[in-house]
């Protein structure tokens, strides 16, 4: 396991954890996440995920999107449509990676899957360790990387500190804006809130209460 970096700041009126990166000269904000769901979106009408001819169910993104915006899961999962993942042959297929261990699923050509993976996530989140698998997952979780040859961790950085920004992170995304240059604002709870898009703006607007609960 690789050691992350110690400059986390938390913002208990999101209820996240943010660490500082610095990248093109610039400071941002990179909020932390217990864990990123990465589900294989390959399909393309000849091979393999999603391949309806071959038994598999189509692949469809809102099936999982939905479900992930549902649950609220932004700030503690994220959720990434990729290409392949490698294992064809087991499709369709999702890697999850959550505090810190990588869990692969295959065979998930059942819709009733998608609920129950992320049942599966939050009760994880919730516990804050990984969980058993449950009974409905039994046959659909693997163990595809060999396992490391030494649990000592990697450090990665040395003396980093970390001097806030939160202000700086649009509430529905998550984005690192700059409330300076931001062209999409709002008033809440006397400050200003900026957001990266019109659409986060709208969103937040719809339901204040659910980005900043406190
Ligand atoms: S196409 Fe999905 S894992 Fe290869």
């Amino acid at each position: 396991m690789i050691e992350a970096p110690v400059d986390v700041t938390y913002n208990p009126c999101m209820d996240i954890h943010t660490t500082r990166v610095n990248a093109r000269g610039e400071d941002y904000r990179v909020v932390q996440l217990q864990g990123n769901l990465f589900v294989c979106a390959k399909q393309n009408g000849s091979c393999c995920c999603g391949w309806d001819e071959k038994g598999r169910m189509s692949f469809d993104h809102a099936l999982w999107g939905d479900e992930w915006e549902r649950r609220r899961l932004r700030s503690r999962l994220h959720l990434t449509f990729t290409g392949c993942l490698g294992p064809c042959i087991a499709g369709n297929n999702a890697l999850l990676q959550v505090l810190g261990q990588s869990i692969w699923l295959k065979d998930l050509n059942d819709a009733a899957l998608v609920p129950a993976v992320f049942d599966y996530v939050e009760s994880m989140l919730a516990a804050g360790q990984v969980m058993p698998v449950p009974a409905v997952l039994q046959d659909h979780v693997y163990r595809r990387y060999l396992p490391p040859p030494t649990d000592e961790l990697l450090a990665l950085v040395e003396n980093e500190s970390d001097d806030g920004g939160l202000e700086r992170l649009d509430p529905v995304c998550l984005m690192d804006v700059d409330p300076a240059t931001a062209k999409h604002t709002v008033e809440y709870g006397g400050r200003v809130i900026a957001f990266c898009a019109p659409s986060c703006r709208k969103q937040f607007l719809a339901d204040p209460a659910a980005y900043l609960p406190s």
